[in-house]
């Protein structure tokens, strides 16, 4: 698959492939803000070079299959605002997403993981997708519910969320079951 075949566009977004050269627009964007970190499992940027080397180790992966991801850019706008990936194992996939605080509430990372679910739908052998948040994130959650995943239930202590406290947290845990695509008949 090329990486042009990855671009998806919906009325309001374009979500393309990460690149390296990406890493300052999206230091600006959200990833040096301790509101968007909070619960993350990771501690607000502080450096470019950090992020350049994460998105580089992304490319490795994707590459080798384990991974695939896009930033999302609003149509009317220049700047990247987020990012959402797909950790993949076999027919199995983990997805997480991130966007800036002044992107929230209008919908739009609902609008970018519908949009990751029916290319992953399409065109990836992936047929359950799974996402966690933290029990208080409650956006997170909501974004999950309104793009039809299931709560299956909490994990307990799963995750250090460093930025709320050093002690593992539980996780909420969803997933959603994805339809085979339609086989085309040998006539078409
Ligand atoms: C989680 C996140 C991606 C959501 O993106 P978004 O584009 O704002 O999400 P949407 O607008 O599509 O949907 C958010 C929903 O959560 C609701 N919501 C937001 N904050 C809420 C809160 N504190 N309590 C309850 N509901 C809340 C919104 O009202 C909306 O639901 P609605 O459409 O029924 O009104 C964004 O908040 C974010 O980047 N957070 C920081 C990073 C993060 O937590 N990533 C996920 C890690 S698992």
């Amino acid at each position: 698959m090329s990486v042009d075949d990855r671009v998806l566009r919906t009325s309001r977004l374009e979500l393309r492939p990460p690149a390296v050269e990406d890493a300052q627009a999206l230091l600006d964007a959200y990833a040096s803000d301790p509101r968007v970190t909070k619960y993350m499992d990771w501690f607000p940027v502080q450096r470019v070079s950090e992020i350049a080397e994460r998105l580089a180790a992304f490319e490795r992966g994707t590459a080798d299959g384990k991974c695939i991801g896009w930033v999302i850019r609003r149509l009317d706008e220049a700047a990247p605002c987020g990012r959402i990936d797909l950790r993949l194992r076999g027919e199995e996939a983990e997805v997480g997403y991130v966007l800036a605080v002044s992107k929230w509430g209008q919908g739009i990372m609902t609008e970018a993981l519908t949009a990751v679910l029916e290319f992953t739908r399409r065109h990836l052998s992936v047929r359950r997708v799974s996402g966690t948040c933290d029990p208080e994130n409650r956006a997170s959650a909501r974004v999950f519910q309104k793009c039809g995943f299931k709560y299956i239930g909490y994990r307990e202590g799963s995750l250090v969320r460093p930025n709320v406290s050093g002690e593992p947290r539980d996780s909420a845990c969803f997933e959603i079951v994805l339809e085979a695509p339609p086989t085309r008949s040998p006539q078409g």
